[in-house]
């Protein structure tokens, strides 16, 4: 069988989504649990947009082993010597640099015109094989760019050495037939192509994009680019789990095979969404919870009698079986390190320890540690390891009718311990308003929300939260059985992400003309 690649973008097309900001830490736990997933490719990040992000490239590329590790560049030269170092400690390093090629993008976003672009495509993809043993280009909003043109772009790709072509439906605009008829005529004007690797990357704004992509692998696609739930710009990417099962429950179909490992897809799914706030809908195929409930008595029957009348996969097949974590207050370090290793998490070092002290707290309290509460003890510590400032304490008055009255002791890593009291409407706007005081940073709430882990009376509550600072949105998350501490733990930790990225250069939005 054919074997197609699969080429992960989570951390740089998926970090792209409204609202995500991972912080390096935890990029890099996502890129392990990649690897332990056994993608081909890991795109970490595009270096030059800020320095946390050429920071996470930098160490995925060292410590992340199994995949090959790829930066974005646009076709700057800037871009892609920023990329080469941040890759370059990979034992497979991919420079992928990109350019957008249809009118609309030429001319109202470059402002630029066609012979440019192609020299610029041409003489970026030489410098990125002058530096790195591997390069893939991408035109950008290829579906909406007149083929002529789009062939012409991908020849000279070709011809400077671009050992991936990777044709992006940027915007989700096309349609399965349409894009499989699109790829043949590409593949038969750029003769070419057919020692390259053709890759197709599309997005989901008409709900297309598993299936655009299929459609391209039907045609001959070697590469497909995916990201973890689906996650992505605006609607997002082609989802990973769904093409990975498509490929594989339909391998009679297709006729193709993927290295994936599909009983991590659980796991890397969960690890993914409590990383970055973003939820797996119920009815999402393969990862949603209800993915393998039966609900209808006729249904419930049937899979009593012989689970094939109404599964086509197992969640045997996605790991959502077998796991038989059961941790208590007696439970040592090494007890937890395994646990965690089972739901996808490496905790090392500071982490750990971390980790393991607030288990301890937990499990004092907490009749039974699931391993739910062990995903949100690790996504929260893994989350939280970055930042300056700590909550040491936290003291609240609240009664009904009256103005409620909160009390926060929080340290800096460098400046020492500062102390501040305020008042708000109810206990959890009293906090935020003496987190403001003591750190004399002001933030604006923009979106609160609050979940609990488990069931029970004793269960861990979650808190997210956005804050506005200086007019940019960052998240944080908070996990205690007390919801007015996580609620705190949440917006301390969206505080240091906006003090993070202050330190850092600033992120940049929009690609300019080459
Ligand atoms: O959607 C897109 O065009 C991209 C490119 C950088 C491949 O993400
Ligand atoms: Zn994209």
């Amino acid at each position: 069988m054919r074997r197609v690649q699969i080429f992960d973008t989570t951390l740089r097309d998926g970090e792209q989504s409204p609202g995500i900001s991972l912080s390096v830490e935890e990029k890099v736990e996502i890129a392990h649990q990649l690897a332990r997933l056994k993608v081909d490719v890991i795109e970490a990040g595009f270096p030059i947009t800020s320095e946390g992000d050429f920071e996470s490239v930098s160490r995925i590329a060292t410590e992340v082993k199994g995949p090959t590790i790829a930066g974005l560049a646009r076709i700057h030269q800037a871009d892609i010597e920023r990329a080469w170092e941040a890759v370059q400690w990979s034992a497979r390093p991919r420079i992928h640099t990109f350019v957008g090629t249809s009118d609309l993008h030429i001319e109202h976003q470059m402002r630029s015109n066609q012979n440019d672009i192609i020299a610029g495509a041409e003489g970026a993809v030489r410098l990125a094989k002058s530096l790195c043993p591997e390069v893939e280009f991408s035109p950008m909003d290829a579906t909406r760019t007149e083929i002529g043109y789009l062939a012409e772009v991908v020849a000279a790709a070709v011809e400077a050495g671009a050992d991936v072509i990777n044709i992006a439906d940027t915007v989700g605009y096309t349609t399965p037939v349409e894009f499989s008829v699109f790829l043949q005529e590409l593949q038969e004007r750029v003769p070419g192509l057919k020692e390259r690797v053709l890759s197709v990357h599309c997005h989901d704004d008409l709900g297309l994009a598993v299936a655009n992509s299929l459609a391209g692998v039907q045609v001959g696609a070697g590469q497909i680019e995916v990201a973890v739930n689906g996650i992505g710009e605006r609607a997002g990417n082609a989802s990973l789990e769904e093409i990975v099962m498509a490929l594989g429950t339909r391998g009679d179909h297709y006729g193709v095979e993927v290295g994936v490992d599909t009983r991590q897809l659980a796991n890397t799914s969960r690890l993914v969404s409590n990383m970055t706030g973003y939820e797996v809908p119920p009815n999402k195929a393969v990862v949603g919870r209800n993915a393998f409930l039966h609900e209808s008595g006729i249904h419930q029957d049937g899979v009593l009698k012989d689970r094939r009348t109404f599964e086509i996969m197992t969640p045997k097949d996605i790991g959502l079986e077998g796991t038989n974590i059961f941790l208590g207050k007696h439970s040592g370090r090494h007890a937890l390190k395994d646990a965690l290793e089972e739901l996808g998490y490496t905790l090392e070092g500071e982490v750990l320890k971390r980790a393991f002290t607030r288990f301890k707290e937990i499990a004092d309290h907490k009749k039974t540690v699931t391993a739910a509460d062990l995903e949100a003890i690790a996504a929260d510590e893994v989350g939280s390891f970055e930042g300056k400032f700590v909550l040491d304490s936290f003291r609240v008055v609240a009664a009904t009718g009256r103005q409620s009255r909160a009390a926060v002791t929080i340290s800096h890593a460098d400046h020492g311990t500062f102390e501040a009291e305020a008042e708000g409407e109810g206990p959890v706007d009293a906090v935020f308003r003496a987190v403001d005081a003591a750190t004399n940073i002001k933030g604006r709430l923009t979106d609160f929300r609050i979940d609990a882990v488990t069931g029970g009376k004793d269960a861990l509550g979650e808190v997210r939260v956005s804050v506005e600072f200086e007019g940019n949105e960052y998240g944080g998350r908070g996990l205690s059985q007390d919801v007015v501490e996580a609620a705190a733990r949440a917006y301390v930790r969206a505080v240091n992400v906006y003090t993070a990225s202050k330190l850092g250069a600033k992120r940049i939005s929009t690609p300019a003309a080459p």
